[in-house]
């Protein structure tokens, strides 16, 4: 197994590189999740030290209370219409540089913002490379609140093998995104990414799920720490 403190000093070693690839002028897009959050520090440290001059937007809660404690400039994404450059993490990345996202539950805002920018970038440390998505991770579901036991069924039908709604540590009840809504994990294994992330939206009460393989959001680039260094693999251009 895998030393946790390795592990940590991977997905800093990424998030440092990507970091590096912010420059003055950008409007950035915040990812959530812990590799991220090692993005978030770099670039607030060169806002304090380098002079980096950078507008942000966030993915969640996490990102934009990271960002400004960070001392990053962060406003809301309603007042956004484009980034330049959006980093962010994920579950699980197969070699077609499909993901599964939103093991922090924030996936829908994190489409939208990877959907606006012109250059997303992912980062992870090596554990996170898979043959297929599905491998060990769920996907995460965003659904409205009544449509729960109606969505359930339909993700079974769609060949879910177990589909449960996310519950909260630390509070009791389910998990609440930023958009008010619930979340299912739902256990597939995926053998057509784009297929079966159209075919969970059509399903009506369910807002997104947590497959990015669309094109309009594909991976431009993936930074990828494992124990022999940075892999960089260059996406859709
Ligand atoms: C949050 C996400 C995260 O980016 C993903 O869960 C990876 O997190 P971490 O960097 O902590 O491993 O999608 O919704």
């Amino acid at each position: 197994m895998k030393d946790a403190s390795s592990a940590v000093e991977l997905k800093k070693a990424a998030a440092l590189r990507a970091s590096s690839l912010v420059e003055s002028g950008m409007l950035v897009g915040l990812g959530t999740g812990s590799t991220t959050a090692f993005v978030l520090e770099e670039l607030g440290r060169r806002v304090r030290e380098e002079n980096l001059k950078i507008e942000c937007g966030a993915t969640s809660f996490q990102a934009m209370l990271l960002g400004r404690k960070e001392g990053l400039l962060v406003h809301p994404l309603m007042f956004l219409e484009r980034f330049d450059i959006s980093i962010d993490g994920a579950d699980e990345i197969d070699p077609q540089l499909n993901l599964i996202k939103g093991g922090g539950g924030a996936q829908t805002l994190e489409k939208l913002v990877h959907s606006m920018s012109e250059k997303f970038i992912v980062v992870a440390d090596e554990s996170k490379l898979v043959k297929n998505l599905g491998e060990i991770f769920s996907v995460p579901v965003e659904i409205l609140p009544p449509a729960a036991a109606y969505a359930k069924k339909k993700l079974t039908e769609l060949g879910a093998s177990s589909c449960s709604i996310r519950m909260g540590l630390k509070k009791d009840g389910p998990v609440v995104t930023e958009n008010g809504n619930l979340l299912l994990d739902a256990k597939f294994a995926v053998k057509d990414a784009e297929k079966l992330e159209t075919q969970i939206n059509e399903i009506t009460g369910i807002v997104e799920n947590g497959i990015f393989s669309r094109k309009s959001i594909r991976v431009n680039l993936a930074i990828i720490a494992g124990s022999q260094g940075l892999l960089e693999i260059k996406g859709a251009v």
